[in-house]
């Protein structure tokens, strides 16, 4: 039975003081739903400041250093091993956002979790399609391309996880219909197989973001291969996020 997963992915927002209030909200109610694995992706100034409150509710980065070196001459580079010690038990990787904005390849997501996997650190790697792409029917394609390009050797169904993001669908507002997330879903499923085996591709959890609320959650969880959500905008709302982790 695999788990599912509600991932909060804050992006570049909140201050110390929003940040703290957010994640002490996340945890007032997270012990409601034990069923449910909860994990709050702050941005990089804040990981360390909430690891230190030893809250339950996991917490995950949202990107690492592209090198493997735990330390060194890396100006700006946040390590695996450092996010891990600021009691981070995850990392986001690939999210588009990386993709279009800081140029991240396939190659460069599978050196992030292979770097991630080393140190025992679990990855939430993202791939999705642009709209283009979609239109063109090629998104099928892409995106287990993307899957075959971003998860190195050493990715399990432990230390894995896999999120569909449509980019066209993230902060729109905009979802693809059911079916298509459905579509998608088995094709990543089917691909994981092609690479890991059946028993790796049974275990693996395939989330899906981009405009995830509490009014589309239900819908979207009840799908076979949805595992879970990772959700923006709306996780900056503790009652969103929970409405959306009561849908599970
Ligand atoms: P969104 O973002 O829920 O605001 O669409 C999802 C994501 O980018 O992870």
């Amino acid at each position: 039975m695999r788990k599912i997963m509600i991932a909060g992915n804050w992006k570049m927002n909140l201050t110390k003081a929003e940040g703290i209030a957010l994640a002490e909200a996340v945890n007032s109610y997270a012990s409601s739903f034990p069923n449910v694995e909860i994990l709050m992706c702050p941005p990089m100034s804040l990981v360390g400041l909430i690891g230190q409150k030893n809250l339950p509710v996991a917490l995950g980065a949202q990107d690492i250093a592209e090198t493997p070196k735990s330390f060194g001459a890396f100006t700006g580079d946040v390590s695996a091993e450092m996010v891990k010690d600021l009691g981070a038990t995850y990392t986001i990787l690939g999210h588009s956002e990386r993709r279009a904005m800081h140029h991240e390849t396939d190659a460069i997501v599978s050196q992030k979790a292979s770097n991630a996997h080393q140190i025992s650190l679990k990855t939430i790697i993202c791939v999705g399609e642009t709209l283009e792409e979609r239109e063109a029917g090629k998104a099928l394609e892409i995106v287990t391309n993307q899957v075959k390009g971003s998860l190195p050797t050493s990715s399990t169904a432990e230390n894995t996880v896999i999120a569909y993001e449509p980019v066209w669908a993230i902060g729109t507002g905009k979802i693809p219909t059911l079916d298509e997330i459905a579509e998608v879903h088995h094709a990543i499923r089917e691909k994981v197989a092609d690479l890991f085996g059946q028993e790796t591709a049974q275990g693996m959890r395939i989330l899906y973001g981009g405009s995830v609320k509490p009014s589309n959650a239900k819908d979207i969880l009840a799908l076979e291969d949805v595992d879970g959500a990772l959700v923006g905008g709306a996780s900056l709302k503790p009652d969103d996020f929970k409405g959306i982790i009561s849908a599970v």
